[in-house]
């Protein structure tokens, strides 16, 4: 009886994190193509230096750490939007990670 408990917890736990890891990316997926200008003008420095580490924290676990200047923003744009969820970042978080790759990305 107590195994049925735990297994249909597990299974809420579950179904909650399907449910909301789309929702989460559909925030980032809508974002516009920003350019660097538009980025600086819509985050403080302290959220980009946020937005590093949370890059150097999350965005190397499956592979090395993608380096910002080896993509541009359109490129960056579109990679973004699979690998932000991919990193598990929430919205916010995910908007300063890309907040700071944008900024240092090819120009
Ligand atoms: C759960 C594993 C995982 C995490 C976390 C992850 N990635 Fe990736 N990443 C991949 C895989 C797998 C590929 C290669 C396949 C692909 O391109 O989808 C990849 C490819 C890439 C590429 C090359 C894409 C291209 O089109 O050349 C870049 C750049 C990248 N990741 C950046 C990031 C950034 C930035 C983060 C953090 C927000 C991140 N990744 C987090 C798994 C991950």
């Amino acid at each position: 009886m107590k195994k049925l408990k735990t297994l249909a917890v597990m299974a809420m736990g579950i179904g909650l994190l399907v449910g909301c890891f789309p929702k989460a990316s559909e925030v980032i997926r809508s974002l516009p193509v920003e350019n660097k200008k538009q980025i600086l003008a819509k985050y403080s420095p302290e959220q980009i230096e946020t937005g590093e580490t949370l890059f150097a924290n999350n965005c190397a676990k499956c592979h090395k750490l993608k380096a910002a200047e080896g993509h541009t923003p359109e490129q960056w744009n579109s990679i973004l939007k699979r690998m932000i969820p991919k990193a598990k970042l929430n919205d916010e978080d995910g908007q300063l990670v890309r907040a700071y790759i944008i900024v240092n990305a090819k120009q």
